[in-house]
């Protein structure tokens, strides 16, 4: 079958749900992944064609597509800060606002920190994106990632192995914490989170493909109690990070100022609030 028949299949199939130009984008990610078979390389041959053997996995793909399920979860992997990831139904899809999360720890660290082996603590790491890219970006770092889901610890596992990383895999409930699950005398030059922080009553602003195929976990919190990730890491950090250690969150860009005092009653100081590049309210950064 000639590949510029199938990209037309796609196109027939799909452009009334995502539009023409993500479709091009999807049809030419999975070429990729299952042919080898670049966009550029179809440009240059327009008669590059695939057995009939071969058409299996793109003819699922499609099927998936249309069914809504994340291009990132067919193919099994993503790109986070520029480095591979693999993902499933039991990690999160990292997010670009993220990635402007991970840059702004190595900002700072690079501006202020003599430390020669800042140690890092990333809760609730999913895929192990945050603490992964710091691990492979600030030199000498010792870090650490907890989750309390066994499924994305291990495919987090994986990851650091693929990125050729090391990282110190917790599986531990932030929300009930055992003393057992870390050192006593454990201490952090930096604690990082991205908690669930999306309210039920958010969740008609949800695209189906991320209400259908994301894990709830990752995601969602009650909307009576829209802060309890970000109360229970902040009263961890109170103990866990050392003098001038610095905590940083991911925030839900419609509670910034409400994160922020809750950040600032335990006590930490310079307590920022710090927009993504769409200007919404989507990270926070204070000082013990
Ligand atoms: C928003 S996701 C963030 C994943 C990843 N760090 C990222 O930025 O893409 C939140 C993560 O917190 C984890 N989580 C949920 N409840 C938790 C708990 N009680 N203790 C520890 N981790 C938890 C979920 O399994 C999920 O991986």
């Amino acid at each position: 079958m000639l590949v510029k028949d199938l990209e037309n299949i796609f196109h027939e199939t799909l452009d009334a749900i995502y539009g023409k130009e993500e479709v091009t984008s999807f049809f030419f990610l999975c070429t990729d992944a299952f042919y080898n078979i670049t966009r550029f390389a179809l440009a240059l041959d327009r008669d590059l064609s695939i057995t009939k053997e071969e058409q299996q996995p793109i003819f699922d793909a499609l099927e998936a597509l249309k069914n809504e399920k994340p291009i990132q979860y067919i193919l099994g992997e993503t790109e986070f800060y520029g480095l591979p990831f693999k993902v499933d139904e039991n990690t999160l899809i990292p997010r670009p606002e993220t990635e402007e999360l991970v840059q702004l720890i190595i900002d700072c660290h690079s501006k202020q920190s003599e430390e020669s082996q800042p140690s890092i603590l990333d809760i609730g790491t999913g895929s192990g994106c945050i603490a992964i890219s710091l691990a492979k970006n600030i030199g000498n770092a010792q870090v650490y990632a907890m989750d309390v889901s066994a499924k994305a610890i291990k495919k987090a596992k994986e990851n650091a192995v693929l990125n050729k990383v090391e990282v110190e895999f917790i599986e531990a409930d932030i929300l009930n914490i055992c003393h057992s699950a870390l050192d006593a005398e454990s201490t952090f030059n930096v604690i990082v989170s991205n908690p669930p922080y999306v309210r039920n009553l958010e969740k008609a602003e949800i695209q189906n493909n991320v209400l259908n195929n994301e894990p709830h976990l990752a995601l969602f919190v009650e909307d009576d109690n829209p802060l309890l990730f970000y109360k229970a890491i902040t009263e961890f950090a109170v103990g866990k990070l050392k003098e001038n250690g610095q905590l940083f969150f991911e925030i839900n860009e419609y509670l910034g100022p409400e994160t922020k005092i809750l950040v600032e009653t335990f006590g930490f100081k310079n307590v920022e609030i710090i927009k993504d590049l769409f200007g919404k309210d989507r990270m926070i950064k204070a000082d013990k």
